[in-house]
């Protein structure tokens, strides 16, 4: 486009949309005098425009009808703020349509539906920005698509949903109940509309689908990641956890184990000395390890008003920039000789929480089992004693795999002695 001035106009008045606004209100001078591009802020459109968003807008922006911005030939740059599938995709692919460069932070919809939304810029020669998408302030995927260019892309671990983050710190820190957190994380603006994407571990696979599909040039996977939310984390699994040297966080995964990638987003302790542990409250981290780089990790706001309209407008500010649409190479580079694999074929350690009925011989019964699947156990806790009633038995073990984990619960949860079902979690980092 590469143009001095840049008409925008913003689909959503909500709480990206009104830090996307108040971002360029308040910042377009020192913007202009960096990149040499003045954005006018032309229209915002939002279905309840009398509602105070704590912006305040010139007159005449705000409109109930986001087709006076789609269909409105001054304007260059469309952000999609709306957020879900319908009616964002029509605003997306209308808007394209018109010759409008898409600015948007719906990870949702990219992850399921944005092939649709990729070819149509494709065709129209448009650029579809998303740094927003993912991990909120942090230019993710600017360092995916242009600071690790050179680079094999060897793993990437993230922390990349606020919202259950900041539910794991403060039952980690205050012991907080899991529902009154998430209460908060939705008063702070950081939840999705529909708060079980978030919790189920649904949104950190949304944008796990799109940090892979740049890093790998994989498909966009979104059916094939296997999630797992929080909502089973309980208080005493996290004092467990830290007994054992080890903090919970739900982790976004993608690693290249000889050309097959695993991509899974689950609960996972990781070591309490790791810097990636150190990571709580609604920031985020990805670290990603490249064949040339190494080890890097990035680490912001990962949700909230003014960090995630940083990132939209820094889009806005890239597709000022270059003269033509960039949309995502990534999804037209051909086959990339890469396979998902099957989540019971990954390998790695686990930490069980067994219930059990208090008798002697139990453990040698549970470790009976688990030898018979090729499981070796590396610690065990067992503090209460409470004599034929229910108390937790914990189990860390060494490196297993998945397949046998799941069948030994299968077996295990049938022993008279298991009063209530087994919970396991994912454990990484050194054995
Ligand atoms: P909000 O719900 O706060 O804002 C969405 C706004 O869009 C609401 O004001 C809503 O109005 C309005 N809207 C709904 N339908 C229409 C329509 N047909 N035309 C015009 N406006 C409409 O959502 P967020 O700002 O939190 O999220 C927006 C997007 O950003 C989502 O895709 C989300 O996943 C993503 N995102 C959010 C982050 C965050 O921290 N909140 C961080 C990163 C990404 P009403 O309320 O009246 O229905
Ligand atoms: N609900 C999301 C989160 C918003 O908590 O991370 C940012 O994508």
């Amino acid at each position: 486009m590469s143009k001095a001035v840049v008409n925008v106009g913003i689909i959503g008045f909500g709480t990206v949309g009104s830090g996307t606004a108040r971002i360029i209100l308040q910042n377009g001078a020192l913007i202009e005098k960096r990149t040499g591009k003045k954005i006018i802020l032309k229209r915002i459109a939002d279905l309840d425009i009398v509602r105070d968003r704590g912006v305040a807008v010139p007159p005449g922006v705000l409109t109930t009808d986001a087709y006076e911005i789609i269909n409105d030939p001054s304007i260059d740059v469309v952000v999609e703020l709306v957020g879900g599938i319908q009616p964002a995709k029509k605003f997306m692919l209308d808007a394209l349509k018109q010759g409008k460069h898409v600015v948007t932070a719906n990870k949702a919809l990219l992850a399921t539906k944005g092939h649709e939304i990729f070819k149509e810029a494709e065709a129209q020669g448009k650029s579809v920005g998303f740094e927003a998408a993912v991990a909120g302030g942090i230019p993710i995927i600017k360092v995916m698509r242009e600071g690790l260019v050179a680079n094999n892309i060897l793993s990437i671990y993230g922390i990349i949903n606020g919202t259950s983050n900041y539910i794991l710190t403060r039952m980690t820190r205050e012991g907080a109940p899991f529902e009154k957190v998430l209460e908060d994380a939705q008063d702070l603006g950081y939840a999705e509309n529909d708060p079980t994407w978030d919790i189920e571990g649904i949104d950190t696979a949304h944008k796990l689908t799109l940090l892979a599909s740049l890093s790998y040039g994989i498909p966009l996977s979104f059916d094939r990641i296997y999630k797992e939310g929080i909502t089973a984390i309980t208080p005493e699994d996290i004092a467990y956890a830290s007994e054992l040297g080890y903090k919970i966080k739900l982790l976004a995964i993608a690693k290249v184990v000889n050309s097959e990638i695993e991509l899974r987003v689950h609960p996972t302790m990781l070591p309490e000395d790791s810097l990636i542990s150190k990571v709580d409250d609604v920031l985020n981290a990805v670290y990603v390890i490249g064949d040339a780089v190494g080890e890097t990790m990035y680490y912001g706001r990962g949700a909230g008003d003014m960090p995630t309209g940083s990132a939209v407008v820094s889009d806005i500010i890239d597709i000022a920039s270059r003269g033509k649409g960039r949309c995502c190479s990534f999804l037209s580079a051909g086959p990339c000789g890469y396979t998902i694999k099957d989540s019971l074929d990954i390998e790695t350690m686990y930490y069980f929480r067994f219930t059990v009925l208090d008798r002697p011989g139990v453990l040698s019964k549970i470790s009976g089992v688990l030898g018979a699947h090729n499981i070796s156990i590396s610690a065990v806790i067992q503090k209460e004693r409470r004599e034929g009633e229910a108390v937790p038995l914990v189990v860390l073990t060494h490196r297993a795999k998945e397949r046998d984990i799941v069948n030994a619960v299968k077996e295990i949860d049938t022993l008279p002695v298991i009063a209530a079902k087994t919970r396991f979690i994912r454990v990484e980092g050194k054995e």
